[in-house]
């Protein structure tokens, strides 16, 4: 039931506008429902999404200015919500198991002390965060600063947001997923050959397969997220400029860094300016996925359609971003990321350390404000690992004492490949309390992959 590459217009999330705004605080509220969307021209697909859509509305925060979402779950199952990349404090993170039933709602308060950058939030439930993604649950949040706001990056219209996630269909238009219950209420888990993770034949950007969207000879901003349950991409613009990265997982880089291509592992977020102005009208550059072959080797395209001008620049330097120094560090830890020998409906599960994700054990106790030196480490294959309320740097990858060319800035998500090793200073800032740290592969994370920190 796919369509050809290249036909379905990009559409971009609606922003969410506040209910209502007092001094310090905007108000929103978000309804989590099912709803029959056309993914596939001519087909319905049902979907749950925030407010019934696909990725969900868009909020926009201001730096310092609080934030209150009021959740409302109309959802046959529970829910939980967290915004990946916030510094939020523990009861309004989505702890795992802190679920909002069916029928009710939850109020979460972020305070939103922290830089300009493109945050996601997505649905964090116990056992079924990968089925509940699948479906629809994850939207885009992003921060604005005045700094930001002065460099006269491209904006508006011309900085978009790309969500970028792979899926599969059946040939009546609904989300094939493997689950083993696929009421999502008693047994959770995908069969067997899914264990390692769940990939999709078909690329959606902002919920359209391999879209295309309209441009002018300008700069735009794109704000690429990798919100695909288990696949990694290389992405590339075929017959197009390069990528000057302007920010990564937790905000601006200090300076802009050139890339030919991008490793984006998930959850995780690159923004990037794509000059178009060497093109003219009638040219047609392709976003594609060095790591795919067939449906997944595209992923949209830009079609050049008006000659304009613009007055936006990348500055050389972008903002002041402090150093993580190792002379600060108070203690080291190593978490091993592998496949278990833990059993559960059948299969073995996925670990830290050897031991599946038990809600009541912690793995460390970082003291607040302490800096850190963690060792992760990936076995059996590759493991994107996201570190809950803590932002972190990448010091050294695979034995190298640098960061590699995708880990640069403050980060949320390292990208580690089988074997691979990453060193990383963090700092625990903002709020004690119990977090927890997993794989970002949303099978691996539903089959144990996860662990607790409590900063005391
Ligand atoms: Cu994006 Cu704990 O998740
Ligand atoms: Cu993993």
């Amino acid at each position: 039931p796919l369509p050809d590459p290249f036909t379905v217009a990009l559409p971009i999330p609606p922003v969410l506008k506040p209910v209502r705004g007092d001094g310090g605080t905007d108000y929103y509220e978000i309804t989590q429902k099912a709803a029959k969307v056309e993914i596939l021209p001519g087909l319905r697909t049902e979907i749950w999404g925030y407010d019934g859509i696909f990725p969900g509305p868009t909020l926009v925060s201001r730096r310092g200015r609080r934030t209150v979402v009021t959740h409302r779950n109309e959802l046959p199952v529970p829910v939980v919500v967290h915004l990946h990349g916030g510094r939020t404090a523990p009861e309004h993170d989505g702890y795992p198991t802190d679920v909002i039933a069916p029928g009710g709602g939850k109020d979460y308060v972020y305070a939103m002390e922290q830089h300009a950058a493109t945050l996601w939030y997505h649905d964090h439930r116990m056992d079924f965060t990968g089925p509940q993604v699948y479906r629809g649950l994850a939207g885009f949040h992003l921060i604005h600063d005045d700094a930001e706001e002065a460099l006269g990056l491209p904006r508006g219209r011309r900085d978009i947001p790309l969500m970028i996630l792979d899926r599969s269909f059946a040939a009546d238009g609904s989300f094939r997923y493997p689950s083993l219950d696929p009421t999502l209420t008693k047994t959770p888990g995908v069969t067997g050959t899914y264990m390692s993770g769940v990939l999709g034949d078909c690329v959606l950007v902002n919920g359209a397969p391999w879209p295309v969207l309209d441009v002018s000879t300008v700069r735009y901003r794109f704000r690429l997220l990798n919100a695909s349950n288990a696949r990694r991409y290389r992405l590339r613009l075929d017959g197009g400029p390069g990528f000057t990265q302007i920010g990564s997982d937790q905000g601006l880089l200090a300076a802009p860094v050139e890339h030919e291509s991008i490793e984006i592992a998930q959850a995780e977020r690159f923004d990037v300016v794509v000059d178009f102005s060497g093109h003219r009208v009638g040219d047609e550059i392709t976003l594609v996925n060095e790591h795919g072959s067939g449906g997944t080797a595209e992923v949209m395209r830009f079609r050049v359609t008006r000659q304009e001008s613009d007055d936006r620049v990348v500055p050389d330097r972008l903002a002041d971003v402090e150093t993580l120094s190792a002379g600060a560090v108070t203690a080291e830890r190593e978490f091993v990321f592998a496949r278990g020998g833990a059993h559960a409906h059948g299969m073995s599960l996925w670990t830290v350390n050897g031991k599946p994700f038990d809600p009541e054990t912690i793995v460390a106790r970082p003291k607040l404000g302490a800096t850190e030196r963690w060792i992760i480490r990936a076995k059996n294959v590759e493991h994107p690992i996201h570190i809950h309320l803590a932002p972190f740097q990448v010091v050294g990858t695979d034995g190298d004492d640098d960061p590699g060319p995708f880990n640069h800035g403050w980060k949320d998500t390292v990208n580690l490949d089988n074997g691979g090793r990453a060193e990383i200073l963090i700092r625990f800032d903002g709020y004690r309390g119990r977090y927890v740290f997993h794989c970002h592969n949303l099978e691996h994370e539903d089959m144990m992959m996860m662990a607790n920190f409590e900063v005391v």
